[in-house]
């Protein structure tokens, strides 16, 4: 009786993250006695939906900053998400023993606490216009995305793949999820571009200028630029007409490598992934330390910024465990709440564009 008993102990246990494994018998399980009673609590799950240049991103700066010991790599590409799985887990041993599994019908990303969407279609010389990759997308975003939220019903949602601001508005919809879980990280990505590129010009530390870039993740984001401090000092106490057409130290010219940026990274390699990788992961982390520290993500900010319709697009706001908790009203100039408005009425027509 205690042999088939033990026997029957060895065959079913249970991983780290409460997962029932059938693992083959070892002797070595003689002296692994598991305790009666004994419930395992999941770590964070995080599912990244997506394995190629982003996705792949997103996942190893995840597991490199220690964000989740429990990653699964989500694509229909099954054979990809599980070369790219086996990959990570190689390196375990440098990772803190993270388990990395791979998912294509997305069945093993039950009770994620965090699902990143960087799964989209490419431009290609089929698909012409941004708009037709736009519509390729939902396509894909309708196939994928009410399972993953049936089978996590508590996931905070981060929308990465492109048109991002549209798309996070045609994930809210047909997950049908509230706009506090369910956010791109949108312009944050511009907020460290803008950063990095006045702290190149004035050389001081990128992490000493404070400042936002908000609206569209795009072609009519908004740098602004009376929000921005550097060593705590305002820039625009400083510089006479900073950022406008008056301002005789042309601080605008930067207004390029912002919104700009992925076309003249992407010129050499096809793409951008570290970035966005590092942008998301920053987010995470915020979510994980739970401080609510203030990111410039994009979420429905209908009511605000005087905005009547729901229009997605990233503003200062509250990031928790639990999703977006404040919206910040950054106070603007009069020209930067204008361009705010010209911003949303870009992505308001494209979200009215959107076949469901
Ligand atoms: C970027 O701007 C991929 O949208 C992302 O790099």
């Amino acid at each position: 009786m205690m042999a088939s008993l033990w026997v029957r102990r060895l065959l079913t246990s249970c991983d780290g993250i409460g997962n029932k494994l059938v693992r083959a018998a070892s002797s070595f399980d003689s002296v692994m006695k598991p305790l009666e009673g004994f419930k395992p609590t999941p770590s964070f799950k995080i599912t990244v939906v997506g394995s190629g240049q982003v996705g792949t991103a997103v996942a190893a700066f995840l597991l490199a900053r220690n964000l989740t010991k429990n990653l699964v790599i989500h694509d229909v590409k099954y054979d990809l998400a599980t070369s790219e799985a086996l990959d990570f887990s190689h390196a375990s041993a440098f990772l803190g023993n993270p388990i990395v599994r791979a998912c294509g019908d997305g069945n093993r990303t039950k009770n994620s606490d965090v699902i990143i969407i960087t799964a989209g279609a490419r431009p290609s010389g089929k698909t012409r216009s941004r708009l037709d990759v736009m519509h390729k997308t939902v396509e894909i975003l309708k196939s994928v995305v009410p399972k993953l939220a049936k089978l996590s019903p508590k996931a905070v949602f981060i929308v990465i793949c492109n048109p991002a601001d549209v798309m996070t508005f045609a994930v809210q919809r047909i997950g049908n999820l509230e706009k506090h879980r369910c956010f791109t990280t949108g312009c944050h990505l511009d907020t460290a571009r803008f950063r990095y590129l006045i702290a190149k010009r004035l050389k001081v530390p990128t992490s000493d200028v404070k400042g936002y870039v908000i609206g569209e993740h795009g072609s009519t984001a908004v740098p602004v630029w009376s929000s921005v401090t550097v060593g705590g000092i305002r820039l625009s106490d400083i510089v006479k007409d900073l950022g406008t057409a008056k301002d005789a130290e042309k601080w605008s010219d930067l207004v390029d490598g912002i919104l700009n940026a992925g076309v003249h990274v992407s010129k050499a390699k096809g793409y951008t992934n570290w970035a966005v990788g590092l942008t998301t992961s920053d987010v995470v982390a915020c979510m994980l330390q739970n401080t609510g520290k203030v990111c410039c993500v994009g979420t429905d900010v209908k009511g605000l910024y005087c905005l009547k319709d729901s229009v997605v697009l990233s503003v200062p706001c509250r990031v928790t465990a639990n999703g977006i908790s404040h919206i910040m009203e950054l106070p603007l100039t009069e020209d930067e709440h204008k361009n705010l408005l010209k911003s949303a009425d870009t992505l308001l027509s494209a979200q009215c564009s959107l076949k469901w």
